[in-house]
């Protein structure tokens, strides 16, 4: 009797257990799909994945086709900055001379204005830096656009900086002519004959060398693979306080030349720096 009645209690049990299953397996494959009908309406859109940071370039400078480009976000990814431009005045070298030999620049072989705010007229700028020195009228009308049009577009990338200085300068023996990074926030240079700034990417250098003791044999790896801006060119260097980005470009004067008389070849170089 009682194993009749255990064993319909088992069975009723059973039954009980299959019929609490199937419910349970409806009402979850119904809420199943409920669920995913909500998900599918609730949920968020799924986010664009961040992009992927932008591998640094191994060329150290952004070549751009004009001064604008350099305000793109694109400069930031470089240690430098260049437009190649073609010299629009006669070739100065004998007048360059005669003006070094005549000591027109100076004791110091440059022309100042330093410290020159984002409010002060670059028009006043270049007329203090040329009203010195016996130029020919296109390489001072050169001077001139350069110390406009370089000097606004240096404000533009370093809005920050609290002043601008701007030289006029000679360079003859007086050059740095060993590798080496600057050591404020850039400098952004013109020359108007003989040879332009020398450059090397960080992959042709050996930085212990640079920063310890050797000589420039020892410190450029290849030499065939120096490169070197042109008269006219407009370089852009960014030193090591420069605040963001890539900086330090490795570079140097040009060797110093001398005429067949013995002379050395001077230089006229304009430079706006960024302390
Ligand atoms: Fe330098």
């Amino acid at each position: 009797m009682w194993s009749a009645v255990r064993r319909a209690e088992l069975c009723f049990s059973a039954a009980a257990m299959v019929m609490v299953m199937r419910q349970a397996n409806t009402s979850s494959s119904y809420g199943g799909l409920r669920l995913a009908t909500q998900a599918t309406k609730e949920l968020p859109k799924a986010s664009t994945p961040p992009p992927a940071p932008t591998p640094l370039p191994d060329a150290p400078l952004f070549k751009a086709k004009k001064l604008e480009d350099w305000l793109g976000p694109e400069s930031f990814q470089y240690k430098g900055l260049l437009v190649s431009r073609e010299p629009t005045w006669k070739d100065c070298q004998d007048v360059v001379d005669r003006v070094a030999n005549r000591g027109e620049f100076g004791e110091d072989d440059d022309i100042k204005v330093k410290g020159v705010s984002a409010k002060e007229d670059l028009v006043a700028v270049a007329d203090k830096l040329l009203v010195k020195v016996k130029l020919p009228e296109d390489v001072c009308e050169a001077i001139r656009r350069d110390v406009l049009e370089v000097g606004a577009t240096v404000r533009s990338l370093c809005p920050w900086s609290d002043g601008l200085d701007f030289k006029l300068e000679i360079i003859g023996e007086n050059s740095c002519t060993r590798w080496h990074r600057d050591n404020y926030c850039a400098r952004a240079i013109v020359t108007y004959n003989s040879g332009g700034t020398e450059y090397a990417a960080d992959a042709n250098v050996d930085f212990w060398e640079l920063e310890n003791c050797g000589n420039n044999a020892c410190i450029i790896k290849d030499p065939s693979e120096i490169c070197a801006v042109g008269v006219g060119d407009v370089l852009f260097m960014k030193g090591q306080k420069f605040p963001k980005g890539p900086r330090g470009l490795v570079h140097k004067s040009p060797e110093i030349l001398y005429h067949y008389n013995g002379l050395v070849v001077n230089r006229l170089v304009l430079k706006v720096d960024v302390p």
